[in-house]
């Protein structure tokens, strides 16, 4: 089959596949795990995941390379960020080698729905991991669900590598400081639902959550995690529990200092000290870098670099991460699996 996609345009929507990786834990011991054509998940109505939120999800993708290759970045790391979540949410892990042989199995079933390359399009995984079965109690559930279905993606955020502006929100938290925003649960991003619409509506691309306790300092974008270049070339990411643990980020802040020659911090990034940096943006899987352009919080509206222009610093930064998922610049031992 040849499928008419317009490859260059796609944007960040759900399209049914063919194919979808599909495995039941039940009696304390997961599935084979198969390939499935239903895309309607069967589950008892009472499951915990519906009710009681016990679930979570990772994001990842699949890369077509020059060769016509396809190839995943550090799907290791999104295994292990399940199964810390699943700790987190008392529910069974998912070994890495299970995880990572379904993502390539997914990819490999729904094969031409990866974007050529050189269009700016992946195919983006979604593993979801639910309870599920009888239980009306707030409890664990005994039987689970994990799956991965995957969609051809293109930006998340309109701009692309064009900056966008985003919104402070000083009155709405995404998570508690010891609560589950370390965690990637649904009930996170329910919460980011309200504050979302309210930036979307003003114009913004997003919410930059600040940190729950004392309401001073950045803590992360509502889809992706934040970062900044300072005048003295560091690379600056908040350091919080109850942000997301963001694989981009970790790998940004080694390619920052292994590639860039920069400065790696992790640490406080206050609302007050926003000066400092002379570019900034938002990084994650879906995001990939997005150039922030300017801030508002309360009534200022604080530019970093520029409100249409990306900055040297991020581009050069853009170019190695995407280099290295494409295919195109060596990446760091261990960092690409490939599919075929
Ligand atoms: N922060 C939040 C809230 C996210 O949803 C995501 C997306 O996964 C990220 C950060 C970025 O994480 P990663 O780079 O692992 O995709
Ligand atoms: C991802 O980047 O994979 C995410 O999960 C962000 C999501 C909210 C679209």
């Amino acid at each position: 089959m040849t499928v008419s996609i317009d490859w260059e345009n796609l944007g960040f929507e759900y399209r049914q596949l063919p194919f979808r990786y599909i495995s039941v834990y039940k009696d304390g011991a997961w599935d084979d795990g198969k390939l499935s054509e239903d895309a309607i998940l069967h589950l008892s109505e009472a499951s915990p995941a519906l009710h009681y939120g016990q679930q979570a999800f990772e994001g990842l993708k699949a890369y077509r390379t020059k060769d016509g290759s396809v190839q995943l970045f550090r799907p290791d790391e999104n295994a292990k960020r399940l199964q810390r979540t699943a700790d987190r949410m008392l529910m069974p892990q998912v070994p890495t080698e299970k995880f990572v042989e379904a993502c390539k199995a997914v990819v490999k079933a729904n094969e031409e729905f990866v974007p050529p390359y050189g269009t700016g399009g992946t195919l983006y995984l979604r593993p979801l991991l639910i309870g599920v079965g009888d239980i009306i109690g707030v409890k664990p559930a005994e039987e689970y669900i994990f799956t991965i279905f995957a969609m051809p993606v293109g930006n998340y955020f309109k701009g692309g590598l064009a900056p966008t502006n985003f919104l402070i929100q000083g009155d709405f938290d995404r998570a508690a400081p010891h609560g589950t925003g370390a965690a990637k649960v649904g009930g996170n991003y329910a919460a980011s639902l309200l504050p979302g619409k309210v930036a979307k509506s003003q114009g913004f691309s997003d919410v930059i959550y600040l940190d729950p306790a004392t309401h001073t300092k950045i803590e992360e974008v509502g889809s992706a995690n934040f970062f900044g270049i300072t005048k003295d070339n560091e690379f600056i990411t908040p350091l919080s529990l109850s942000i997301l643990p963001s694989i981009t980020k970790y790998s940004l802040l080694y390619l920052a200092e292994h590639r860039l020659g920069l400065k790696p911090v992790e640490g406080d990034v206050y609302i007050t000290e926003l000066d400092k940096f002379v570019e900034a943006g938002a990084c994650g899987t879906a995001a990939v870098i997005s150039p922030i352009g300017g801030v508002q919080y309360q009534d200022k509206l604080h530019i970093f670099y520029s409100e249409t222009e990306v900055g040297p610093i991020t581009r050069r930064l853009y170019d190695e991460l995407t280099g290295i998922q494409f295919g195109d610049i060596e990446a760091p031992e261990g960092w690409i699996v490939k599919v075929d």
